[in-house]
């Protein structure tokens, strides 16, 4: 397999890094994706079917799944910290605080500035992969002092920027920005993305909705059942005008709701409103419906996140299966190009 900065910084056979998911990506997927050598990542809430608000009991629960990624492994992995607004901070504040007592290898940090926890992490040892939406973004989290820039495109699940970069455009134009090792996250799902993205200047992928309808991922079953029915035409992007992170979405019930309201331009408040109200769930925002969709398994009024490629996605399987076919497939393409004519050197 091909070798690239990023592999060789963190010691990975392939430069396949599984993207963070909220409620998803717990330490049975995490130490999957690892031990079948690409980088797992923890999310916020891995591992739990309850939502916590007390930030000490948030960081203990995710340092319990710190050691039960190392009780089944003992390859790297990353935790991601999303940093909070507002109030909300306390909680990346925990993760940050338990990454370096527990001397976590990898922090991939999200939702805001790199200046925030970049130094903090860096002077500890812990290698810093920063989420960007813009080249203006990248290039400022390299100043910063990061080791790689995530660039994510439109394509994604979630975390979309507001720009509407694709992962296509985004990727090659941030490589030719940055010195830095580019990783590419959005819409890739299978050996044909990952070998596009490297084609693109990438030296990682960064894959999120193709480990979701994995056996390891805690996705509840009726989730799983809904990815790999849907295709790209069935997703919606949310949340253009709420001034936080877009998802990307299956439709559904409110998905569409919420689509038309933004159309016609509600007011703020009435968007808040229709987001805070899930029967399941305390008042929060949009992401705060994931609880109710990822663990209670609500498909209809909850916010089933998807990239556009969904509908490359058939089948649940083991998460060193989506390694393996990537690895394969990635041979045969090499191959086909040699056919080709197009030597590599
Ligand atoms: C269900 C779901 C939950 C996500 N939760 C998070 C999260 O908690 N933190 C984060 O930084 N990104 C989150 N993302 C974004 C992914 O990490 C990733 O950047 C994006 O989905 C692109 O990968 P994909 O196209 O392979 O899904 C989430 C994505 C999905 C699909």
């Amino acid at each position: 397999m091909i070798k690239t900065r990023i592999s060789q910084m963190l010691g990975i056979e392939y430069p396949i890094i599984q993207a963070p998911m909220n409620w998803i990506s717990g330490a049975d997927l995490v130490s999957a994706v690892s031990a079948a050598g690409g980088l797992g990542t923890l999310g916020p809430n891995a591992g739990q079917k309850t939502p916590a608000n007390d930030e000490k009991e948030v960081g203990e629960r995710l340092r319990s799944q710190i050691k039960k990624v190392r009780s089944i492994t003992d390859k790297p992995f990353a935790v991601n910290i999303a940093i909070g607004m507002g109030d909300a901070k306390k909680f990346s504040d925990a993760f940050v605080r338990v990454v370096i007592e527990e001397k976590v290898p990898v922090a991939v940090v999200s939702m805001g500035a790199p200046q925030v926890y970049t130094k903090e992490l860096k002077d500890k040892g812990v290698i810093v992969f920063q989420t960007v939406t813009t080249v203006k973004h990248g290039k400022r989290a390299e100043a910063e002092g990061v080791d790689a820039v995530i660039a994510e495109g439109y394509e994604g699940g979630g975390h979309l920027g507001n720009d509407d970069h694709t992962t296509m455009c985004l990727v090659p134009e941030l490589a030719d920005a940055v010195k830095i090792p580019v990783i590419a996250g959005g819409g890739i799902v299978d050996s044909r993305g990952f070998m596009a993205a490297l084609a693109l200047g990438a030296e990682a992928a960064f894959i999120g909705t193709r480990f979701l309808a994995t056996r390891e991922s805690d996705a509840h079953q009726n989730v799983k059942d809904v990815v790999i029915k849907a295709t790209g035409a069935d997703t919606i992007v949310l949340g253009k005008n709420l001034g936080v992170s877009m998802v990307r979405a299956v439709k559904n019930e409110f998905s569409q709701k919420f689509h038309e309201m933004e159309l016609g331009h509600a007011p703020l408040g009435d968007l808040y409103n229709l987001q805070e109200n899930h029967a399941m769930t305390k008042p929060g925002y949009l992401v705060s419906r994931m609880y109710p969709t990822f663990c209670l398994g609500d498909t209809l009024q909850g916010v089933v996140s998807v990239n556009d490629a969904v509908g490359l996605i058939k089948d649940v399987v083991s998460a060193r299966q989506v390694i393996e076919e990537i690895v394969k497939g990635s041979s045969i393409i090499l191959c086909r190009f040699e056919d080709t004519g197009i030597q590599r050197k």
